[in-house]
């Protein structure tokens, strides 16, 4: 399984800074939370960590090796096969039913597979996250929930050893969102992957995540890291963590 070692990143969009000297780990089988206010970064942030934006300084080491300064194009492309995203706007095939929508990454990540295996994986991965009656439906008539579910199944569906997930509980009831978190507990426990998880629901990160980092939109720092449902009764914390976590700020 991997490990993932962010060390001194510094990420910008054209000349602008995003943030700045952020370093941490992910352990293999760990759910790792990435928090923070709006705009501070989080989605930049797993971006670099999938190989689709490069760092302006500093790296992000998977099992030791730097995959933007030590990868040639073949181990770069091997690493990405490791990795499954779910991204914040969901990012579905529109045109695609739910089933092709979630083949796409088995047909990069699996040809060396028949077809039967593919078509029994999705279905699979479908009913597991309890899609398996909307596997033929076309993606733009489901629900949030739906496509949201939709999405995870598509992120975990070539078996990925790190699953990315850009709030995924967002925008969802909380009945429908405990299910969600009940799917990434479940998943992470079964196939032993670890979890990076952009998340603002604070309940939901008490409950799941084991570690995580607050990134801080005003120094473009991160200011805090640690257990999110330790963190949460840190008086010595900065204020603006104390804030996000006990949702005294609601642009948090
Ligand atoms: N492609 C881009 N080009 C230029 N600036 C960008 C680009 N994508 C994002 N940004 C800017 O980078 C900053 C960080 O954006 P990002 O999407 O990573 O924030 P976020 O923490 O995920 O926010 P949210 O919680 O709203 O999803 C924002 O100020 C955003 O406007
Ligand atoms: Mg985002």
């Amino acid at each position: 399984m991997a490990h993932i070692d962010v060390r001194n990143l510094r990420m910008q969009h054209g000349e602008r800074l995003i943030q700045e000297q952020v370093s941490f780990s992910v352990a293999p089988g760990c759910i790792f939370a990435v928090m923070g206010g709006s705009g501070c970064g989080k989605s930049t942030l797993l971006r670099h960590m999938v190989g689709l934006q490069e760092p302006a300084a500093g790296d992000v080491f998977v099992d030791g090796r730097g995959y933007w300064g030590e990868m040639d194009a073949d181990e770069k492309q091997a690493t990405r096969q490791r990795f499954g995203m779910l991204f914040q706007k969901g990012a579905l095939w529109s045109t695609l039913t739910v089933a092709q929508n979630v083949h796409v990454p088995l047909e990069l990540h699996w040809r060396d597979r028949d077809e039967t295996e593919r078509a029994q994986r999705v279905r699979d991965v479908l009913d597991w996250v309890g899609l398996a009656e909307l596997a033929d439906a076309p993606v733009h008539g489901l629900s949030g929930g739906q496509v949201k579910r939709a999405g995870l199944a598509r992120a975990i569906v070539a078996e990925p050893e790190v699953i990315f997930l850009d709030e995924p509980s967002a925008g969802l009831d909380p009945v429908t969102s405990l299910r969600l978190d009940d799917l990434i507990l479940s998943v992470r426990d079964r196939t032993g992957a670890s979890v990076v998880l952009v998340s603002h629901e604070r309940d939901s990160l008490f409950r799941i995540a084991d570690d995580g980092i607050f990134l801080d939109a005003d120094s473009r720092r991160p200011l805090a890291q640690g257990r999110p449902s330790r963190m949460q009764h840190d008086a010595s914390l900065p204020l603006a963590v104390r804030n996000f976590l006990q949702r005294k700020d609601e642009q948090a």
